[in-house]
């Protein structure tokens, strides 16, 4: 091919960029992608599928020369001090009015900083958020992109057409593509951000329903693969439902016993969940099913410790032995209704942070991006979309009269939950942490007066009253 002919570079051909790579192939883009393991550059070309444009270059220069100009690129490496090392070995090589696009998972705030660092530079950097796993980059992720307007407006034809698609009218293709400009700066990023932590909460209250459904009523692989099977076929149909039934079903290579049970309860992370809270806290907006969420990744992290704590406490787990049919409903329901509550949570938090770091986020966009390609995506993102469509500025999801029918109706199968999971010895930390909000958000009456009180007592504070402006200040021991 004659240069410069390529739509697209990506530097980084690990999974997710070889896989989004050859989505854009898919899709007619000629596309070219670098990576120092010239390994990877063969795999991206011998995976090409036939008649596409795909091309391997020897060099990040040699990649940029083979660029269209205004040349439009994506790294997707590994967050941290590699995506600063890439973008000053590219930086010589650019000209004025190219593209830079980060579709890792950075912190926003390295985002914020590198597009300052570009701008002076004639450069257009963008900070894009990508969820779908290998999967969802070969076959269309839900993709967050953000800040610069102008670079956006540039490459939206290529992101629209590899992004997931839904709503697809009956036997004519299309549908709405799962990407919108999700705001100013890096908006992008915090999207991802909260999107992931959202992503952790919802991965807490499953295990937490598994757990019980296991310990408490007794269930085995093969029941809890018919029991998600029929879950994921309702009301609570989700990407995260769908998996978690057909991972019972998974067999181990070397054991041939099923897989999930041969696997060690200590779960990592990435630190996007923990980004979250600790932005969360930064703003302030509480979070608190997803703080509960990284804190028990953490803790399962103390595997010895916990051995010797549990020889020492002695729990014994007591099995529920009479209407277990209607305990599984209320489980059902309680997961229903706490994984709302966590998406109430996560979006409250876009909603703050949309108006301090002046990102102005489109929380109706965010909502109808998730419906498609994203691990988060879930049936009850349409009941989100609908809401938002009713009011742009809505500050919490829970104030929606649609969603707050659907809690009025299952709160009480959460509460039973809650009771029965310290009943048994099953910890529920997720899900209490929902329901605590739930009563806190929907109270008019917190006991924070006392908290006024007690601050005013040994540290003068003040506090406020409830029948006159000012603050005030009480000698308490006089
Ligand atoms: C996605 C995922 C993806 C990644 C997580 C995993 O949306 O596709 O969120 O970004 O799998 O970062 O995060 P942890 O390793 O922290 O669980």
């Amino acid at each position: 091919m004659n240069k410069p002919s390529f739509d697209f570079g990506m530097i980084g051909l690990g999974v997710m960029g070889r896989n989004l790579l050859l989505n854009m192939a898919d899709h007619h883009f000629a596309v070219i992608g670098f990576d120092n393991d010239k390994t990877k550059g063969a795999t991206l070309e011998s995976a090409a599928s036939p008649g596409t444009l795909v091309k391997a270059a020897g060099t990040l220069g040699e990649m940029v020369e083979y660029l269209k100009t205004p040349r439009k690129l994506m790294l997707l490496v590994p967050a941290g001090p590699i995506v600063d090392d890439v973008i000053n070995d590219l930086l010589p090589l650019l000209s004025n009015g190219d593209i830079v696009i980060d579709g890792g998972n950075s912190h926003y705030t390295d985002t914020i900083r590198r597009i300052n660092f570009l701008q002076d530079k004639g450069v257009h950097f963008m900070g894009m958020g990508v969820s779908g796993g290998e999967e969802g980059a070969r076959k269309g992720p839900s993709i967050m992109p953000g800040g610069d307007v102008l670079a956006w407006q540039q490459v939206k034809p290529i992101l629209e057409s590899v992004a997931a698609k839904v709503n697809l009218p009956a036997g004519q293709g299309g549908g709405e593509p799962c990407v919108a400009y999700m705001g100013k700066a890096a908006a992008g990023h915090y999207v991802k951000m909260v999107h992931n932590g959202i992503e952790y909460a919802v991965m807490q209250l499953i295990s937490e329903v598994y757990d019980l459904l296991k310990h408490a009523v007794g269930l085995n692989n093969d029941e809890l693969y018919v029991l998600f099977k029929k879950w994921n076929e309702g009301e609570m149909q989700s990407f995260l439902i769908e998996i978690t039934r057909d991972i019972f079903l998974k067999e181990d290579d070397i054991t041939k016993n099923r897989l999930i049970d041969m696997i060690l309860d200590k779960a990592g992370s990435k630190g996007t969940g923990k980004w979250t809270s600790q932005d969360a806290m930064e703003l302030p907006v509480p979070v608190p099913t997803i703080d509960i969420a990284v804190a028990m990744r953490d803790l399962s992290v103390f595997k010895e410790e916990r051995i010797a704590a549990a020889a020492l406490y002695k729990p014994k787990i007591k099995p529920i032995t009479s209407h277990k049919e209607k305990f599984i409903q209320q489980l059902h329901d309680s997961l229903y209704c706490a994984s709302i509550i966590c998406y109430a949570q996560g979006l409250a938090m876009l909603h703050k942070a949309s108006a301090a770091l002046k990102m102005d986020i489109p929380l109706q966009d965010v909502v109808r991006i998730w419906r498609g390609g994203c691990i988060i995506r879930s049936s009850l993102l349409e009941i989100f979309t609908a809401a938002y469509k009713k009011d742009k500025q809505l500050v919490n999801i829970l104030l929606n009269k649609k969603v707050a029918s659907l809690i009025k109706k299952k709160q009480a199968a959460l509460r039973k939950v809650v009771q029965q999971g310290s009943a048994v010895k099953i910890p529920v930390g997720g899900l209490m942490s929902s329901l605590a909000y739930l009563d806190a958000y929907c109270s008019d009456r917190m006991p924070t007066n006392l908290i006024q009180a007690q601050r005013d007592y040994f540290g003068a504070h003040t506090y406020q009253r409830i029948d006159k402006e000012g603050n005030f200040h009480t000698e308490w021991n006089a």
